[in-house]
């Protein structure tokens, strides 16, 4: 993002210390994660000790310091999950994207995550591809549901 963009940001904040979780929520937005460079300009501009904005986005699982994937892709790992197979699916993800956990592609397209529990375990296991659950995953449906955002990321 263009430090103009982040002065726009702040601008809509007024520059205000009390809003920086507002601040950094809408950087995020804009680029899926949270790069130093911006947090530098950031902690600069309001001021606020960069240790302090780290502190922050470190603590909120909302943030990430490292670059994410257009779609995140998580598999919920929790026991009920696990227990259906879980573990087999993310095998398939990790094989299919060429990723490990915590990691993107080449691409920028995909990052790959995992959680524990998402509250729905009658529908395990389950994997959210970006805001959108998909229960009952089995290994071989892996390959149709990354053809699928693929196909939706050309549109
Ligand atoms: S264990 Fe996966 S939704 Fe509960």
């Amino acid at each position: 993002m263009s430090l103009k963009g982040i002065d726009q940001i702040l601008k809509k904040f007024e520059y205000r210390e009390s809003a920086i979780i507002a601040i950094l929520q809408e950087v995020q937005e804009k680029q899926n994660y949270l790069p130093e460079k911006d947090l530098e300009y950031i902690s600069e501009k309001l001021p606020i000790p960069l240790t302090r904005i780290y502190r922050i986005a470190s603590f909120y699982n909302a943030f990430s310091l490292k670059p994410r994937g257009k779609h995140i892709i998580s598999v919920c790992l929790g026991t009920a999950c696990h227990v259906r197979g879980a573990p087999m699916v993310l095998d398939r993800l990790k094989l299919e994207l060429g990723i490990d956990i915590g990691e993107m592609t080449e691409d920028g397209l995909f990052s790959l995550e995992t959680v524990n529990c998402l509250g729905a375990c009658a529908m395990g296991p389950i994997v959210v591809f970006g805001k959108e659950y998909h229960g009952q995953m089995t290994p071989a449906r892996v390959e149709s549901a990354i053809k699928k955002y693929k196909k939706t990321s050309k549109e």
